[in-house]
Order: structure tokens, then C-alpha cells, then sequence
């Protein structure tokens, strides 16, 4: 067998239990050399406990045997992992925020010393080296916290990347890469990823963008609630049988997508989310009807980033923003919220002005936020889902301390229901313990809780699967519904152009773009964003940097 025949992953009877039940249930899955396989599944089907196997975190049930580099795997021990060769992105990047790049990229293999010293010097120049591999052009001295999702993805898969020694790099896992990129530096991404396959490295690549899957893998597994349902070459494939691997039955009942523009009702056939809306938000529609004054209105809006902003919106309408990353679209929300600085301008909610720098006193005017990193900000790792959920509404509940533990957990577990939350009803497990995309559900109970009058979203469905994402939209729009306003920033253009009734196209901070009706579409908003003139020919997708 020659070194390249040797596969890069090899896993077989893969189980593993956690207290609160099977995350996975005797998997067998392997990866060769140079092969880009995607690995698929709803939230919580067992992809980020697999990898986390892998990379020597958990520890499986007995009897599962994991190959990298056809060598064996002692199992919990990331040393062992990484010396077989396996590097890892994980879904939180795992990048120190108040260091600056130089040094996470050192946290990894070890800072080169000599005689105990940190030689600074040479670990930049060889973090200098690490991001002109991922062509990533910053100072490797800047701060992690100062850079863009799309910069820390690139330091995180540079990191990962960066060569120890002799050891060399055989696996590849990169989960949900591209959850928080735009578009066109997604393009970027995966050109990276190919490259690494041509050098003969396995990539075990996790998403929940299906379109990617066509693009970038040559083989595809799907997870179902910890078990292995296919596993199947791309070529061939199509959008139907992916779909089917993912959800099986299920998909025979028409999974609830958003139609155009959020006019559909898309409520439960149980009414579950007529039942969501409540006084608050006819107060919202009452006021944004009879007076007519704007739900959001933001006039002059500057910051650091964002220039002489002006827009409102409506009580009952979904607007996007698009943009490309540094644009402002990543900031706007945040900004507007209270939680970014503003410079000037002014920002009214119900013609009630919102102060700069007072997030309390937005929430305090219905306003609710969810940020794009919900680890940072959104989420209590530490806390139970009960109470995070609970956590934005103490006051309703705080009368009652006996009663109160009871109802939040009914509150919760309406929220786990209407959001297929899984585990099923757990609600009074630690929030950490929860996947990634059912984290992101937790968030959006605890903001819809509250019944706010607006919503600001940015990212909202970063890393939420398929299904989940079209029952959040269906949330959302029930709520506009009800009369309430609703800001999505994402750099999913798909996601706004069938969302969104109207997007705002940020460009260089200032609002290039207003994309009405049939003009709402995602190759709209990329021109728009990149500024190319409606004229010209779009670029082909490769050259989009
Ligand atoms: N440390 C833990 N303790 C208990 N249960 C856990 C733990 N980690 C994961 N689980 C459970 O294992 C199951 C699989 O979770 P996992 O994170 O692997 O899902 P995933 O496929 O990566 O989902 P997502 O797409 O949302 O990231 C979930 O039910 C989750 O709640
Ligand atoms: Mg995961």
C-alpha cells in the first residue's frame, strides 16, 4: 500500500453516551487521502461530538476504533490526535479574543523559544507566513477581537495548518466553516480547502449549506440522530437525495420553507404560533397603524463604521441588510441596539428616542438583539436553556419564587416544542451541553419570550440546519404579523432575498442599495454590494475576491 493509498480517517463502530442519552450510535465513516467528504445532519444529529472524538476530546464507548493516517487513535488525548496528523476548526474557532494573531497562532504548536525565551520576533514571522498561506493580509500583531468573522475563519484554518516539525498534516476538519462568512469569501474559503486537498490532506467538512456540498465534496455522510444514513459519492447526487438523507420520512410532509416575502401565515398546523403573539405586539400594531410613526426610524446614524445611515421601518415588515463583511452590515445592529458605539444620529423606536450606549433601555422598549457570536454575548454557557430563556424576563416571573422555577420550565419547554430544541424538553440542561445550532434556538426562545416590537438579527440563522431555519423564518414572520419589525443583517443572500420584503445594501458604510419586491434577489444584492455596475457582466465566481 503506498503512503497515499493510506486513508486519512478511518472510524468504525463509533458510539458514544452521554448522560443525557446516545449522541452517536455505531458509526463507520473514513475519508481518503486528498478527499474533500462533507459530513451532514440536522442540529444536535452528532457531527461536532464525532469530530470532537476524533480530535481526542471525548472519549467513546468501548468498542470503537479510530484510524488517522492509518494509525490508531489513543483515544481523549488532543496530543495523540495531533501527532497522527489531524488538525481541527472547530465551530467556535477556539482563538483566544484578547491575543493578538501572532501569539494564538503560537498557542497551537508551541512558541518557538530559545533558552526558555519567547523569540517575538520569530514567532511573527512565521505567523507573517501562516496568513500569507490563507492570503489573508493583516499585521499578525493586530488583536483577534479587532477582526472580521471571515479574518479570525483565516487564522483559525492557518493555525490549524501550521506545520510542527516533522509531523505532517494527514486530516483536515473544518465544522461549519463558512456559518459566518459572505458569500464571496466563502469562495475564498473553499479554493482554500481544495488547495489542502491537492496536497494530499483528508477534509472532513461539516455544514448545513447543501449548495456547498455540490460544490466542494467529493463524498457525502449523513447523520440521524447519531446514526450514519448514507454515505455516497457527490457526482450523481442530487438536491432531492440529500434532502431525503437528512430527513427521511419527514420530508414527505413538505417541509414549512418560507415563500416570498413574508406574506405566507406559515403557522403550525396546531396554531402553535398564533398563540406566540401576544398584548405587546397589538400594541405595536396599534401604534404603528393609528399614528403612523415609524416602528424603527434611524436618522444621520454614524460610528466608526457607519456613515450618515438613514432608514426606517414599519410595524409588520421584514427588512434585510446586506453587505460584505466591514461594510457596516455587520455592525449596523449592534450599533443600533446600544451595544456598538454611535457617533451621532438619531434612532427612534415608536417615535420614542433610543439613547446610545443603553442596550437595558432598549430591551426595556422591546427591543430585542441577537448577536452574530452568540458565545460572546447572546448566550450563558454556564446556565441551563431554562434559564436562558427565562433569564431577558425575570421580572414576570419574580413574584412567585416557587411557582417560578415551574412556570419558566413550561415557558421553556413551549419555546423547545415550537423550535424543535433538542435534546427533546431538556430544558434543564446546561447550555453548553447543547449543540451548536440548538444554542442558536435557545437564543431566539429567550428574545421571542419577551414578544419584543423589534427585532435585530444579525446572523440569525448561523448554523441552524435546513428545517429549524424555516421554522425561525415562520416565527419571525408570525411576529411581523402581529405587528412587529423585524432587521436581518446576514451575509447569506439567500436567506434575505427569502426573508426580507425590502433590502438595505451597505456599502463602505453608507447605504448604496434599496432592493424592493421582485428586485429582492441574492444576485442583486452581490452586485450591489461589490459595487459592480449593473451593466457589466457578473464576474464568474472564482475571480469575486
Ligand atoms: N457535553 C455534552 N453533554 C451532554 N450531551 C451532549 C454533550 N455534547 C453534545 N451533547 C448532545 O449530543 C447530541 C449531538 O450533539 P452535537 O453537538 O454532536 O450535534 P451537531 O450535529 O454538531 O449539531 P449542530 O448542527 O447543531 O452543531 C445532542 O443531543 C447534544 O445535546
Ligand atoms: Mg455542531
Amino acid at each position: 500500500m503506498t503512503v497515499s493509498e493510506v486513508r486519512a480517517l478511518d472510524v468504525r463502530a463509533l458510539t458514544k453516551t452521554f448522560a443525557g442519552g446516545r449522541a452517536l450510535d455505531d458509526v463507520d465513516f473514513a475519508i481518503a487521502a486528498g478527499e474533500i467528504h462533507a459530513l451532514l445532519g440536522e442540529n444536535g444529529s452528532g457531527k461536532s461530538t464525532l469530530i470532537k472524538v476524533v480530535s481526542g476530546f471525548h472519549r467513546p464507548d468501548p468498542g470503537a476504533t479510530v484510524l488517522i493516517g492509518g494509525q490508531p487513535l489513543a483515544f481523549g488525548s488532543p496530543l495523540a490526535s495531533y501527532e497522527l496528523g489531524a488538525r481541527f476548526v472547530h465551530q467556535d474557532l477556539g482563538l483566544v479574543e484578547a491575543s493578538s494573531i501572532s501569539d494564538n497562532l503560537a498557542f497551537g504548536p508551541g512558541f518557538p523559544t530559545a533558552f526558555g525565551t519567547i523569540l517575538a520576533r520569530r514567532a511573527h514571522a512565521r505567523a507573517a507566513r501562516a496568513l500569507e498561506q490563507v492570503e489573508i493580509d493583516i499585521d499578525p500583531d493586530a488583536l483577534i477581537g479587532s477582526l472580521s468573522p471571515a479574518q479570525k475563519t483565516g487564522v483559525a484554518v492557518a493555525r490549524a495548518l501550521l506545520a510542527k516539525g516533522s509531523a505532517s498534516v494527514r486530516l483536515l476538519v473544518l465544522d461549519e466553516p463558512t456559518a459566518r462568512l459572505p458569500e464571496h469569501e466563502v469562495v475564498h474559503l473553499l479554493a482554500l480547502v481544495r488547495s489542502v486537498a491537492r496536497r494530499g490532506i483528508g477534509v472532513l467538512y461539516v455544514t448545513h449549506r447543501l449548495d456547498e456540498v455540490f460544490e466542494i465534496a467529493d463524498h457525502a455522510t449523513t447523520l440521524r440522530d447519531g446514526r450514519r444514513v448514507a454515505s455516497k459519492p457527490v457526482p450523481g447526487l442530487t438536491r432531492h437525495d440529500l434532502l431525503h438523507d437528512l430527513f427521511g420520512a419527514a420530508l414527505e410532509h413538505p417541509l414549512r420553507m418560507p415563500s416570498a416575502a413574508g406574506q405566507s401565515p406559515l403557522i403550525d398546523a396546531d396554531g402553535a404560533a398564533a398563540a406566540m403573539s401576544g398584548p405587546v405586539l397589538s400594541g405595536a400594531l396599534l401604534s404603528g397603524a393609528v399614528l403612523s410613526v415609524a416602528l424603527l426610524s434611524v436618522d444621520g446614524l454614524c460610528s466608526e463604521v457607519l456613515r450618515e445611515v438613514t432608514f426606517a421601518i414599519e410595524a409588520g415588515e421584514v427588512v434585510g441588510v446586506a453587505g460584505i463583511t466591514g461594510s457596516g452590515r455587520d455592525a449596523l445592529c449592534a450599533t443600533l441596539f446600544g451595544a456598538g458605539r454611535r457617533d451621532s444620529g438619531v434612532v427612534r423606536v415608536n417615535g420614542q428616542p433610543l439613547r446610545r450606549a443603553r442596550p437595558a433601555e432598549a430591551m426595556a422598549q422591546g427591543v430585542a438583539y441577537v448577536p452574530a457570536e452568540r458565545k460572546l454575548q447572546g448566550a450563558f454557557m454556564d446556565l441551563t436553556a431554562r434559564e436562558n430563556i427565562s433569564i431577558s424576563n425575570l421580572q414576570k416571573l419574580w413574584r412567585w419564587p416557587r411557582l417560578r422555577r415551574r412556570q419558566e420550565g413550561q415557558e421553556a419547554r413551549r419555546w423547545f416544542d415550537r423550535f424543535s430544541i433538542r435534546p427533546n424538553g431538556a430544558v434543564e440542561q446546561l447550555l453548553s451541553t447543547f449543540s451548536g445550532g440548538n444554542q442558536q434556538k435557545v437564543v431566539f426562545g429567550k428574545w421571542f419570550q419577551r414578544q419584543p416590537v423589534l427585532f435585530l438579527l444579525d446572523e440569525p440563522t448561523q448554523g441552524v440546519d435546513v428545517s429549524a431555519k424555516a421554522e425561525l423564518h415562520a416565527a419571525l414572520f408570525e411576529a411581523a404579523r402581529s405587528g412587529a419589525g423585524v432587521l436581518i443583517s446576514s451575509s447569506d443572500v439567500e436567506e434575505l432575498a427569502t426573508t426580507c420584503d425590502r433590502v438595505l445594501v451597505l456599502r463602505s458604510g453608507r447605504i448604496v442599495a434599496e432592493l424592493r419586491g421582485a428586485e429582492v434577489s441574492p444576485h442583486a444584492m452581490s452586485r450591489a454590494a461589490l459595487g459592480i455596475d449593473h451593466q457589466e457582466p457578473i464576474l464568474p465566481q472564482g475571480t469575486m475576491t
